[in-house]
């Protein structure tokens, strides 16, 4: 329960922010949806039209791409967390800048300390990116790193191909499955520690 009080709070403390433009620009924030109790955390790149309509992260075809990966290894949505690295919707979809991210990085790194996920799993380059800079995403999806990351300690990283990439690359979609599968491997090897 403390932890969901916490997260609410939080999560109402994003809807008055200004730190970056996005704001102005945005019909409504999407602070991220799910447990507060999440073993998994779920990282994306930004809300689309859809997620900003609805307040919900990954509603669309990438998070219904998603949803069905998640029944794959009998999970819910319910039962993880799903965010994104910036919170509101940029113009037009355009990528967020690194600027943008690095606004809405306290908010992101507040719900990662109030969740305290076992593991944290990025889809896509931009959230690749936050955490694993130095990684490429062609050379590292799919396999779990250890990273003692700064005010996180440390944090276990598992990178995905996003959803929306691989939606109409079957070469991708295919490898994006097969990454996904080893999830419960991963986590259980975490949880054996
Ligand atoms: N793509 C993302 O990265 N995040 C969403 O919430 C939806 C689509």
């Amino acid at each position: 329960m403390r932890k969901e009080k916490e997260l609410e709070k939080l999560n109402k403390k994003m809807l008055a922010c200004g730190k970056c433009i996005l704001r102005s620009q945005c019909k409504q924030v999407v602070p991220g949806s799910g447990s507060a109790n999440a073993e998994i955390m779920f990282i994306g790149e930004a809300p689309g039209k859809k997620e900003e309509e609805l307040g919900v992260p990954f509603v669309g075809a990438a998070g219904k791409f998603l949803d069905e990966m998640l029944a794959v290894i009998k999970l819910k949505r319910e039962d993880v967390y799903i965010t994104n690295t910036v919170k509101c919707r940029p113009p037009e979809n355009r990528d967020p800048t690194s600027e943008e991210k690095a606004a809405c990085w306290s908010w992101l790194e507040g719900q990662i300390k109030i969740i305290q996920p076992k593991l944290i799993i990025t889809l896509g380059r931009h959230s690749m990116n936050l955490f694993l800079p130095d990684k490429k995403i062609s050379e590292v999806h799919g396999k779990a790193i250890k990273r003692n990351y700064p005010g996180l300690g440390e944090q276990t990283f598992f990178t995905l191909y996003h959803p929306a990439a691989a939606l109409y690359n079957g070469g991708l979609r295919e490898t994006l499955i097969k990454d996904f599968k080893k999830i419960p491997k991963v986590l259980k090897l975490i949880n054996k520690k």
